[in-house]
C-alpha cells in the first residue's frame, strides 16, 4: 500500500491537464453492451474504478484492450453475470443491468452493497426496467432481470431527493432496444448522461431531451459499433480550479468547460477568486487577499456537485468568516470533517449542514483517505498546510483522479508517494 505526502505552502503555478470524465466513460463504457459491433471510446482516463469495468465487461465475454487513451471495445457478450466480487468494489457495475436486459433479455448482477458515503439504493433503477416491462426478483444477493420484450411507455425516475444519475442511464440504455416510445420525466441533466446519449445516437439510437428532465427516447430494432470521445472530467476540473484558489497560485486549467462547472465558477466568484473562462479551459489567478465565506447546498446538476464538497469545504476552511455547506444527496457525506479537524480546521456537523468557521492556517498531520473526493479534500488541504501532510489508503484517489500527484506536481506541488 502506499501513502501520499505533501510538503505544503508552496503557490501552484502553469498548466494541469483534465482527463477524461471517470463517470462518464463507465455507463458509455457499460452501453457497448447493446452492440455486437466494436466501438472505439477515446478519451477514457487510465484508472482503478476503468480497469473494474473492463473485468466486467470481459466477465460478460466481451474483449476490451486500452489503446494508450483509447478503448477499443468487441465481441458479443454470451454471458449475463455480474458477478459479486466485481460489482462490490465499485457500484457504478450496476449500469450493465439496463444494457444486458435490452440486449440479452435477461440480466443477473449482483446487488451493489453499502457505500462510505452513506446509503446508496437501486429503487428507481429497478422502477425503470419493471415500467419498461421487466420482471426482477431479488435472489442470494442478486438482481435476476428478464423480459421477453421491453416496451416503452412514460416513467417518472424520481425520489425525494430529485433525479439520479445512474438510474436514468440504465432506463435510457435499456429504452433505446425497447419497442415505441419511453419518457423519463425527471431525468438527470448532468453532462454525463447527455454524453451517453449522445455516444446511444451516434450507435444508432433515438433520443431527444437529453440534458432536460424529460428524456424521450424511440425505440430501434438493432444498435451499431462507433467511435465517441469521452468528455473532460468536469471533478477532477474543479478539484485543480480549487487547487489553484487554495494556494493563491496561478493555475490554468486546461480543458475544463465552464459551461459543465457554472454552480462552482459562481462560487468561487462569490468568495473572491478570480478567474476567466478561455475558449480551452479556466483559469485561475490566485490574488492575496482574503477568502469570503459562502453557503453551499448540493443539488443534481446544474446545482452544485455533491462530488465537489469535500474539495469546496478545505477551500471554506480558510474563508474569513463562517461558511455552511448543507449536504443534499449524500447527507452522510461527511467522512473528511473528522480528517479536516486533524489538520486544525473548525467544522461543525449539525445533520446534512457543516458549519464551517474560517481558521488562519491549516497544518499538516496523518490523515486517512475514506472515499474518493473526500481523498481530493485532503490533498487540497496538505497542498496549503504548512509542514507534512501524509495521506494513507491513497488507493481511493486512484479509483478516479488519473496521475494526480504528476500533474500537481508538473505545477509545483511538493508531492510524492511513499510505501506505507
Ligand atoms: C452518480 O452516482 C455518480 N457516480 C456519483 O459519483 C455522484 O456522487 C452521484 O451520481 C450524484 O451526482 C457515477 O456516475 C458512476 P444518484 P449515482 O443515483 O448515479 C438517491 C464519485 O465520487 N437514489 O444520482 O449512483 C441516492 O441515494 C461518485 O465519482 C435513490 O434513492 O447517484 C442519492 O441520494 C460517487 N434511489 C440520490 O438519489 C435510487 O435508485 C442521487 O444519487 C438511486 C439513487
Amino acid at each position: 500500500m502506499e501513502k501520499l505526502i505533501i510538503e505544503g505552502g508552496y503557490r501552484l503555478k502553469g498548466t494541469v491537464a483534465v482527463s477524461g470524465a471517470k463517470n462518464a466513460a463507465l455507463p458509455i463504457m457499460a452501453a457497448t453492451l447493446l452492440t455486437d459491433d466494436t466501438c472505439i471510446i477515446k478519451n477514457v482516463p487510465a484508472l482503478r474504478d476503468i480497469d473494474t469495468m473492463v473485468k466486467i465487461l470481459q466477465a460478460l465475454d466481451v474483449k476490451a484492450e486500452r489503446n494508450g487513451q483509447n478503448f477499443i471495445i468487441r465481441g458479443t457478450c454470451s454471458r449475463v453475470k455480474a458477478p459479486y466480487e466485481l460489482v462490490n468494489t465499485m457500484r457504478a457495475s450496476v449500469c450493465v443491468l439496463g444494457p444486458l436486459l435490452a440486449k440479452k433479455k435477461v440480466a443477473e448482477v449482483s446487488f451493489p452493497g453499502g457505500c462510505v458515503i452513506g446509503p446508496r439504493p437501486i429503487d428507481l433503477h429497478l422502477k425503470g426496467l419493471e415500467m419498461l416491462g421487466a420482471d426482477i426478483k431479488i435472489k442470494s444477493g442478486y438482481i435476476l432481470a428478464k423480459a421477453d420484450k421491453l416496451t416503452g411507455t412514460k416513467i417518472y425516475l424520481g425520489g425525494h431527493f430529485g433525479s439520479s444519475v445512474l438510474a436514468t442511464a440504465n432506463t435510457m440504455m435499456a429504452a433505446t432496444l425497447a419497442e415505441g416510445v419511453t419518457v423519463i420525466e425527471n431525468a438527470a441533466c448532468e453532462p454525463e448522461i447527455v454524453d451517453l446519449a449522445n455516444f446511444l445516437i451516434s450507435m444508432g439510437a433515438k433520443i431527444a431531451g437529453q440534458s432536460t428532465p424529460t428524456i424521450r427516447i424511440k425505440g430501434v430494432k438493432k444498435l451499431h459499433g462507433t467511435t465517441h470521445n469521452v468528455i473532460p472530467d468536469r471533478v477532477e476540473a474543479g478539484t485543480y480550479m480549487l487547487s489553484g484558489a487554495i494556494t493563491k497560485g496561478d493555475v490554468f486549467v486546461k480543458n475544463a468547460r465552464a459551461e459543465h462547472l457554472m454552480a462552482l465558477i459562481d462560487k468561487l466568484r462569490e468568495c473572491r477568486v478570480e478567474l476567466y473562462e478561455r475558449k480551452d479551459g479556466i483559469s485561475i489567478v490566485g490574488k492575496k487577499g482574503k477568502i469570503k465565506p459562502t453557503t453551499v447546498t448540493t443539488l443534481p446538476y446544474p446545482g452544485f456537485p455533491t462530488d465537489m464538497q469535500a474539495q469546496m469545504m478545505s477551500f471554506l476552511c480558510l474563508a474569513d468568516g463562517i461558511s455552511v455547506i448543507t449536504e443534499k444527496i449524500y447527507t452522510e457525506r461527511f467522512i473528511h470533517v473528522s480528517e479536516l479537524s486533524r489538520m486544525g480546521a473548525r467544522i461543525f456537523l449539525e445533520g446534512p449542514n457543516a458549519i464551517v468557521n474560517g481558521v488562519k492556517k491549516l497544518s499538516g498531520a496523518e490523515v486517512m483517505a475514506s472515499d474518493l473526493r473526500a481523498s481530493a479534500a485532503l490533498v487540497l488541504a496538505g497542498l496549503v498546510a504548512s509542514g507534512k501532510t501524509s495521506i494513507h489508503r491513497i488507493y481511493h484517489l486512484d479509483r478516479g483522479y488519473e496521475n494526480l500527484d504528476r500533474k500537481l506536481s508538473g505545477v509545483g506541488a511538493r508531492i510524492w508517494r511513499e510505501k506505507e
